[in-house]
Order: structure tokens, then C-alpha cells, then sequence
């Protein structure tokens, strides 16, 4: 089988502009408007890596290291600063938590509008609604707005509308880890299912053993750099001895 790239980044950086305030009274509000400047938040800087088409790539790397960041820059909810980012394929992204569900809306009415934006037809999302539901194993609930929901049930019913629309690119934000064992094992067995028809992932893990399970190879973000790029069972060892020391 030839290689193929399904996601190409070149040269990535986003910068997040933030203002400084700290202003507690109207004078130093108004000497803080004067006197404000922005501060720039260098989050990932330049980085470059391609993912090729039935791979599964996991990054990992310590809070802040610009992990989501990353992520959502690939679903286009942020534009970067400079570089760029090729995807090829249809791409199903699963953020952090709630990402892409409106509260007041129920679990059912939620299936209807991601999926449509995910690309399905409504006709093709009333297909498909009783699997999406058994697999999120929301039962009743899925008549309930999502704001009653659990971490855990907003977790489910995301992954499963992600694992049901027929993407051919999968982008995972840690959302696995919420759910209790048994759901997260279900998940797993889903990606393998994915990953058995071809499909592409890329997934911010926790967890080192599903990463050295799942992934074929491993993204270490470091402070907005990549540390390291390699098979897992070579980047998980350093970055796992390095983690607990402070640079
Ligand atoms: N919308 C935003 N505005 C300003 N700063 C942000 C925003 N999103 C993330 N950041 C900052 O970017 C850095 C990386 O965050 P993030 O990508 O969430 O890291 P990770 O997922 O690796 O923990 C953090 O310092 C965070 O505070
Ligand atoms: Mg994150």
C-alpha cells in the first residue's frame, strides 16, 4: 500500500493575544486604558508533522503544552497565525467536552444538528439515530437537554455521533478518559473498528498504555514545540522519565 498523507502541517503557529487588566477601581481601569498593552501568548511555535492515511497518531505532552490548541486549529475553530494545515478527507473532530452541543437542546435534537454539520444528510442521520443512541448508552436521557448531563454522558454521546458519520479523519481531545472503563474499553474497540476500514485518527491521550496500543506513532508537545516524534515505544519512555523533572 502506498503512503499517502491524510493531514500535513507545515510551519504551524498560533498566538493568542491577551489583554492585560487587573484594574479593581474606575482610576486604574482608566490608567490601565491608557497605559494597556497586549500580551502575546506564543502557544504553538512552528511546528510540522503529517499524518498519512490509516494511521493513528497520538500526541501527548504536559498541560499546556498547546495539545488542544492544536486540535482545534485542525477543526477550524481557531485560524493560526502563520503556517498551514492540509486536511484530506472528511474530518470528524471530538474537542473538549460539550465542544458543539447547545444546552438547551436535547441529547436527540444534538445528534441531529452535529451530524448535520458533520456532514450527513437528515435522512441519514434518522438512519443511523437508534445506533447512535444504543452505542452513547444514553437511554432515556437522550430526551433531556444536554445541560442535566454528566461529564460521562456528554463524553458518550459525542464520541458516538463522531464514530457514526462516516469520517474518514478522526481528531480525539482526551474526552476518553471521562467515561468509566467499560465505555472507554467500547471506545477503543471502536477506533479499532475505524482504523480496520482505513479511517485516520489523531488523538491527545493520558493514557501511555492506549497510546502504545492504539497509536503507530507519537507526537511529544513540548511548550509549543514537538519534543519528540517516533514510534511509542520510544517516545512514551522519555517523555514518561522526563515529566516529573521541571525545565
Ligand atoms: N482561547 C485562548 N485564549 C488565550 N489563551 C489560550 C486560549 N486557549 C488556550 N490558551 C493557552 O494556550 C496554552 C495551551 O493550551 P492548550 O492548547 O489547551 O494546552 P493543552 O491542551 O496541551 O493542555 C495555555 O497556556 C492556554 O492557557
Ligand atoms: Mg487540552
Amino acid at each position: 500500500m502506498s503512503i499517502e498523507p491524510a493531514i500535513i502541517i507545515k510551519d504551524l503557529r498560533k498566538e493568542f493575544l491577551l489583554s492585560t487588566s487587573g484594574a479593581n477601581s474606575l482610576k486604574t481601569a482608566l490608567l490601565w486604558w491608557r497605559r494597556r498593552k497586549k500580551v502575546h501568548l506564543d502557544v504553538l511555535k512552528g511546528i510540522s508533522f503529517e499524518v498519512n492515511k490509516g494511521e493513528c497518531v497520538a500526541v501527548v505532552g504536559r498541560n499546556g503544552a498547546g495539545k488542544s490548541t492544536l486540535l482545534a486549529l485542525m477543526a477550524r475553530v481557531y485560524k493560526q497565525t502563520s503556517g498551514t494545515i492540509e486536511i484530506r478527507g472528511r474530518l470528524a473532530p471530538l474537542l473538549e467536552l460539550g465542544a458543539g452541543f447547545h444546552d438547551d437542546l436535547t441529547g436527540l435534537e444534538n445528534i441531529y444538528f452535529n451530524a448535520i454539520i458533520l456532514g450527513l444528510t437528515r435522512e441519514q442521520v434518522r438512519e443511523r439515530i437508534d445506533k447512535i443512541v444504543e452505542f452513547s448508552e444514553l437511554g432515556e436521557h437522550v430526551h433531556s437537554p444536554t445541560r442535566t448531563f454528566s461529564s460521562g454522558m456528554i463524553a458518550r454521546l459525542g464520541f458516538s455521533i463522531a464514530v457514526h458519520v462516516d469520517a474518514d479523519i478522526l481528531l480525539v481531545d482526551e474526552v476518553l478518559a471521562v467515561g468509566d472503563f467499560e465505555f472507554e474499553k467500547k471506545c477503543y474497540a471502536k477506533i479499532d473498528e475505524f482504523r480496520a476500514k482505513g479511517g485516520t485518527i489523531l488523538v491527545v491521550s493520558h493514557n501511555p498504555t492506549a497510546v502504545k496500543r492504539i497509536a503507530d506513532r507519537c507526537v511529544w508537545l513540548h511548550k509549543g514545540h514537538i519534543k519528540m516524534i517516533g514510534k511509542p515505544e520510544d517516545v512514551i519512555p522519555v517523555y514518561e522519565s522526563t515529566s516529573m523533572t521541571v525545565d
